[in-house]
């Protein structure tokens, strides 16, 4: 089969890894894909929100499927107009991709259904919304409806900063159409983890658990970012909680889109965090997640061609996952001053040596060939992802690797999966 994956980041380095390794592929290109994915597929000059020509592309080259990675393109219909081409095309349609671009419809989603999520109410006018946090009081959460970038969430501790956030949004439109409208909601407390679903339109499959570090610095301190690493899997998602999902989120979601007549094909990402009273759905995404999809593609047993294509083909009741029960810890290399301002185009050095490290695998999120050298290029540069025999062997070997990369003005976190080996300690 040829294929094609669409995106840049660390996440499509990793998805076009796995693809390279199945028996099933002939061609492999990744558009725009990055100084990584360079050397395992051909890179084509595309942007990701290049609808028109990525279709072009690939009505041309024959592609088989087509994988999509970031949400974008997803929420901008590009499923749809594949769809309409023709061609074959793995993630949801418009309307299914609104359960990430669109925070009210994902909300009200989850009500309908009963899925245990934070008490939440939606406006569209500002006066309302501040008159509703007046009400409620801090610590309260305000999020803008559409894509933001991962910036449309503020956990507001005081009035002002709350008023802030609906003032930006709303009479400022500083996120333009996507903070038109806002979710004011109940603010949680609690453990974060990620659990990512695949699904036909009828059958779901889990994917290994996850958990991410947004903040960029240890301690879980600092500003928010696109990711600063990740471990799989996640401990303090149990199997029961993962029946439960099963049974309470992700089928009822399947259904409910397959009812409607418009089923939902593609990945289900459920961002949760486990609260003293059971687990809130705090988000869903309508694709894999980065850095997540680092941690859990190398510990996936099964050919991830084969479940892509069968998932794009309504046949995923015959495939089963199969994981493998080592650990893994992605730590992602930042370049100084991210997620702020950073200069690009630094030498990389000492990848060769880091992938010595016994199961490393590298991952490119930031980077480009500058002729045969390979240059930082981007906010986030390196996914570092070691494997072991549980987090400490997983940490250890991501570590030894960290330690042999040099990029000038390197930055990244010591303490990735502190949650996890506390939850060894303890145990
Ligand atoms: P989201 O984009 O909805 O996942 O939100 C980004 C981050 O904001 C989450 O990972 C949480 O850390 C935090 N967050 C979102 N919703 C809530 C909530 N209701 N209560 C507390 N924190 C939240
Ligand atoms: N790591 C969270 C996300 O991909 O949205």
């Amino acid at each position: 089969m040829k294929v094609l994956v669409i995106g840049n980041g660390g996440r499509e380095h990793a998805i076009a890894w796995k693809l390279s390794l199945s028996p099933k592929l002939t061609r492999l290109y990744v558009a725009p894909g990055n100084g990584g994915t360079a050397s395992i597929a051909v890179n084509v000059d595309i942007p990701a929100k290049d609808i028109e020509g990525l279709l072009k592309f690939c009505k041309k080259e024959g592609i088989d499927l087509v994988v999509v990675g970031p949400e974008a393109p997803l929420t901008e219909g590009i499923v749809d107009r594949f769809r309409a081409e023709g061609l074959r095309i793995f993630g949801p349609d418009r309307y299914g991709a609104q359960l990430e671009g669109s925070k009210a419809f994902s909300k009200d989603l989850m009500r309908k259904l009963g899925i245990p999520t934070a008490d939440f109410e939606v406006f569209d006018s500002p006066e309302k919304a501040m008159d509703d946090v007046a009400r409620k009081g801090v610590p309260i959460v305000v999020k803008v409806d559409g894509l933001a970038g991962g910036k449309g969430v503020t956990v507001a501790t005081s009035m002002p900063k709350a008023m802030e956030a609906i003032h930006l949004a709303m009479v400022k439109k500083v996120f333009g159409k996507a903070g038109e409208r806002v979710v004011i909601e109940e603010c949680l407390e609690g453990d974060e983890a990620s659990v990512i679903a695949v699904t036909d339109g009828k059958t779901v499959r889990l994917l290994a658990s996850s958990q991410d570090h947004k903040r960029a610095h240890d301690g879980d301190q600092g500003p928010n970012t696109g990711g600063m690493g990740s471990y799989s899997p996640a401990p303090i998602v149990s199997a029961e909680l993962e029946k439960e999902l099963l049974d309470k989120v992700f089928y009822p979601i399947v259904r409910d889109f397959a009812a409607s007549g418009r089923p939902y094909t593609g990945f289900i990402f459920a961002g949760l965090m486990l609260t003293p009273k059971g687990y809130r759905v705090l988000e869903f995404n309508a694709r894999l997640g980065d850095p997540e999809t680092q941690v859990i593609l190398p510990r996936l047993r099964t050919d991830l061609l084969e479940v892509l294509d069968a998932a794009a083909s309504g046949r995923l009741a015959d495939v089963e996952l199969g994981w493998s029960d080592e650990d893994c810890v992605c730590v992602v290399m930042v370049a100084g001053g991210y997620p702020g301002d950073y200069e690009t185009g630094k030498r990389i050095s000492g990848l060769s040596e880091a992938e010595r490290v016994p199961g490393l695998q590298v991952f490119h999120a930031g980077t480009r060939l500058d002729g045969t050298t390979l240059v930082t290029a981007g906010g986030r540069v390196l996914n570092i992802v070691g494997r072991g025999r549980g987090i400490l062997e997983a940490l250890s070997a991501t570590y030894a690797a960290v330690d042999k990369v040099f990029f000038e003005g390197m930055y990244y976190r010591k303490d990735i999966a502190h949650r996890a080996t506390r939850a060894k300690a303890a145990r």
